[in-house]
């Protein structure tokens, strides 16, 4: 079937079956590599993107479905002229990915954390992102990245 998908701001059309998730449309039709597959039944988080800014696992969502919703992926954080994201530059700060795998997942969950709550409190933090795994171990650097970014946002 064909349908629409806005994706960062751009309008592609889309040609797949009627279950095909969103994750494997993003990857494999439209390039876009930033969300990753993890377990792909909706429980580690590796495949997050936003819809609309709320966090969605693309591993278990059929891409048809989300006609009319628009869509963010990693990719689309970045302004215009590449500069990164105040998540991304305090991610690279606080040296927060050690495999990183998790990290794009990580990150948007965390940018619709600070969009509904700009200064959350650590325990804020650590239950928006208790459901997103990493296997690194590396949680108290990843919680030290979003306080960063949070601050700067703040100003
Ligand atoms: Fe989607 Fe794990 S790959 S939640």
């Amino acid at each position: 079937m064909a349908f629409k998908l806005t994706i960062n701001g751009k309008t592609h059309v889309i040609e797949s079956e009627e279950d095909t998730p969103l994750l494997y449309v993003l990857r494999d039709e439209l390039g876009l590599n930033g969300a990753k597959y993890g377990c792909g039944v909706g429980q580690c988080g590796a495949c997050t993107v936003l819809r609309e800014g709320a966090p969605l696992r693309s591993c278990i969502v059929p891409a048809a479905s989300l006609s009319g919703h628009p869509i963010t992926t990693l990719e689309g954080l970045r302004a215009p002229d590449g500069t990164l994201h105040a998540l991304q530059k305090a991610f690279l700060a606080e040296q927060a990915g050690q495999c990183a795998y998790c990290i794009p997942g990580m990150i948007l969950a965390a940018e619709a954390l600070l969009r509904a709550t700009p200064q959350p409190s650590e325990m804020e933090i650590r239950a928006a992102l208790d459901s997103h795994l990493c296997r690194c171990g590396s949680h108290n650097r990843i919680v030290r990245a979003i306080q960063r970014a949070a601050k700067e946002v703040a100003g």
